[in-house]
């Protein structure tokens, strides 16, 4: 029987819920990133990385990245979760960004780009401060359709949304269990 393990990074809950809702998928447990490094990822047929996106980085995956090797990247598949349009400049945006380092060693994991949620009530401190720098280069967009981008972002980092649905793992758990067929 084939395993798979789900690996995430999440600090408002909504990665770790799709987290949650994946493993439910494909029976399997998923664990923190700080608990996966007590685990052997070769003890698996599938790794499931996912984090919620700041700053176009997908949480943790750095230091994650640090364990892949090769044959890993080959049984591996990989998600963030953010709250930008969903849009091919911005996930296009989010690959270049998280996929820099691993490229240089072999085949890349599919990325999938799910929908988070925000409320800007709940963001405090460093994330806030964060926020209000990342607002602006956000906001202004760096991609060919950054007008409609823009005041998408715009309207949901003021308002608050909530995009968070399970339907939405699914194209990501149909690979998955290709993985473990
Ligand atoms: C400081 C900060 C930076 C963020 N940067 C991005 C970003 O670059 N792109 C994006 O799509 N969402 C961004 N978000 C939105 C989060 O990714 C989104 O709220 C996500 O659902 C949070 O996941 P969590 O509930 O698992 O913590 C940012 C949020 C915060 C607080």
């Amino acid at each position: 029987m084939k395993k798979a393990i789900v690996i995430y990074s999440s600090k408002r809950g909504s990665t770790k819920q799709y987290a949650e809702w994946i493993a439910e998928e494909l029976s399997c447990e998923a664990v923190t990133y700080e608990e996966s490094k007590n685990i052997t990822l070769y003890d698996y047929d599938l790794i499931i990385y996912g984090g919620w996106i700041r700053g176009s980085g997908i949480v943790d995956f750095d230091n994650f990245q640090k364990r892949l090797v090769r044959e890993l990247l080959d049984k591996m598949i990989v998600f963030g979760v953010g709250v930008a349009r969903e849009s091919v400049g911005n996930y296009q945006q989010i690959y270049d960004i998280n996929y820099k380092k691993i490229s240089r060693k072999g085949k890349n994991p599919t990325l999938y780009i799910l929908s988070g949620r925000y409320d800007p009530a709940k963001i405090t401190g460093l994330d806030g401060m964060l926020m209000s720098v990342m607002k602006k280069v956000l906001i202004s967009g760096s991609t060919p359709d950054a007008t409609s981008e823009a005041a998408i972002m715009k309207e949901r980092l003021t308002n608050g949304c909530d995009m968070v649905e399970r339907d939405n793992i699914r194209a990501l758990v149909a690979e998955a269990k290709k993985f473990l067929a």
